[in-house]
Parts: C-alpha cells; sequence; structure tokens
C-alpha cells in the first residue's frame, strides 16, 4: 500500500459516522447505541458498585431461548481479578465479567438436552452473547466504556481449556468472553470499517456482498491496523489469529464435544 492511499483510508475510517436521521438526533438510546465504541485504554477511576450492579441486571433480564437464561457471568473488580489470574485485567480496566454459557440449571430442571452437544453450546452461546450486548449497552448509558474480550488476555472462548482448569469449570459450563468495564481515556474514538447497509441487507433471495467492496473493506482494516501498530505487521497479526483459532478449535472440541459422557 502506497503512503498517499494509505493517508486516504486513515481518512476515510477517521470521517466515518453513524447515519442518524434528523428526526431522531435527540434520542438518547439512539446515540448511545450507535456510538457505542470498543474502549482499549481506561481512566484511573473506578466505577461504583451500585453501577456494576445495574450492569449485571441488564445481564440477568436480557432474552434468552424459552427463558432458559443459559448464562453465568464472572464477577471480578481488579484485585480479584488478579488472584485469579495472577494478572491485571487486559487494557487497564477496572471490572471485569466473564460472560459463560451454562447449561448446568436447565439440565437440572429438564431433560431436554439429552445428547445435543452443538445445539446446547449453540443456544448457550446465543443467549449469554445477549446478556453480554445488554451489559455493554447498559454500561455505555451510563458513560462507562466497556469492549469485550474473547482473546486477548486469555479472557473467552479462544482460551476455553486454560479457563475450564482455572476456574475449575463443570461440565456444562463453556466460557464465552469477559467484558471489561472502566471509563474510557478518550470519547471521541475512530469506527473501525464497516460494510455498508447495502452490502449486508437482502430482499428477497440472499444477494452475496460484491467482491469489490469486500477487498475495498479489507484493505480498510489493514490501514487501520497500520495506523494503531506502526510497529507491527499486518500480516502477522492475521498469522496469529490463523494458528490460534486453529488450536482453539482443537480445545473446543474437546470442551464441547469430549464433555458429552460426563454430563
Ligand atoms: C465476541 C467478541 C470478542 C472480542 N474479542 C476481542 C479481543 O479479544 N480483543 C480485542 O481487543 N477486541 C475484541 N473484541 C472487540 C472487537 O474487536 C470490536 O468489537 C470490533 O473491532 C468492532 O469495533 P467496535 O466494537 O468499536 O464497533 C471482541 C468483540 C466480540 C464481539
Amino acid at each position: 500500500m502506497g503512503l498517499c492511499s494509505f493517508i486516504r483510508k486513515v481518512r476515510q475510517i477517521r470521517t466515518q459516522q453513524p447515519n442518524i436521521p434528523t428526526t431522531f438526533g435527540e434520542n438518547q438510546l439512539v446515540h448511545t447505541i450507535l456510538r457505542r465504541r470498543s474502549v482499549r485504554k481506561f481512566l484511573e477511576h473506578d466505577i461504583e458498585d451500585e453501577e456494576m450492579a445495574l450492569i449485571l441486571e441488564a445481564g440477568r433480564l436480557a432474552p434468552s431461548t424459552v427463558n432458559m437464561q443459559t448464562w453465568s457471568f464472572g464477577v471480578f473488580t481488579e484485585r480479584t481479578w488478579r488472584e485469579t489470574f495472577g494478572r491485571s485485567i487486559p487494557y487497564g480496566a477496572k471490572r471485569a465479567v466473564m460472560v459463560l454459557g451454562d447449561i448446568t440449571r436447565i439440565k437440572e430442571a429438564t431433560d431436554i438436552f439429552p445428547d445435543v452437544p452443538l445445539i446446547a453450546y449453540t443456544v448457550s452461546m446465543i443467549n449469554a452473547s445477549l446478556a453480554a450486548m445488554n451489559m455493554t449497552v447498559m454500561a455505555e448509558g451510563l458513560g462507562i466504556g466497556t469492549v469485550m474480550l474473547s482473546d486477548t488476555g486469555k479472557t473467552g472462548f479462544f482460551s476455553a481449556a486454560y479457563l475450564k482448569k482455572t476456574l475449575q469449570l463443570p461440565p456444562g459450563i463453556y466460557p464465552l468472553m469477559t467484558v471489561v468495564f472502566g471509563y474510557p481515556a478518550s470519547r471521541n474514538l475512530p469506527m473501525p470499517p464497516k460494510f455498508n447497509i447495502e452490502d449486508i441487507t437482502f430482499c428477497g433471495l440472499y444477494k452475496k456482498t460484491e467482491r469489490a467492496k469486500i477487498r475495498a473493506w479489507f484493505s480498510l482494516m489493514e490501514a487501520g491496523y497500520k495506523a494503531s501498530n506502526p510497529f507491527s505487521s499486518f500480516k502477522s497479526k492475521l498469522k496469529y489469529y490463523r494458528d490460534n483459532l486453529n488450536r482453539a478449535e482443537r480445545e473446543l472440541e474437546d470442551v464441547v464435544l469430549g464433555e458429552r459422557e460426563k454430563m
């Protein structure tokens, strides 16, 4: 990528804005949802316990398949995270909620998950993801920044085997992600490259996204990566992901399918 092209792309990323019709310009929830960005640098200021309780309440009341609530939340302060994992919460965040798929309660109540490990896993992951998103939106509404983590700092499904062992998770409990919380160091974070609405929607029969659009997006991703990580290459980051995904795939197979007999 030439220097001019790089500068053009970075400018394109920086000028992206959510599409908000003027009719909704005053609506706070619209702004809360559309202006949320993943935050990776936090202030020293801690979060109030009352705010954390409200965030957890948003998780508790999230929608779930047949109201099964197939989730558990590991709730950490800086101190309890350090005591458990021997390091700080990633990105200097102040609080962390590890979100896990959990089918143990529903298994005690009924036998609807007798031999369907992939369905059980999928259902618990879907529901737990919705709970995580509800907590994220609640935090954003309170002015608290978040980032969901599944890779960084061994915090989610990429590190299923490690978390199962470290937290002594019984069969039927699957690490998904950790949402970390803190006051953002900056309020004006650029939006990473997003596809346009017409690239990701269809009406009637499924419509493939044009290849040129996909290539243009990927090229913006590369430029964005270079702009924020001038000393590391996008290529090596992709290789890291490829290797890590392959390892995580094998670990997850063990966790999801290998646990079948133990439940
Ligand atoms: C399930 C999930 C896992 C994620 N894991 C990580 C992670 O391990 N490290 C990280 O820095 N960001 C992680 N993210 C944040 C994404 O990188 C981020 O959402 C994406 O780049 C879009 O940016 P935005 O949230 O500002 O729209 C994760 C997001 C999700 C939904």
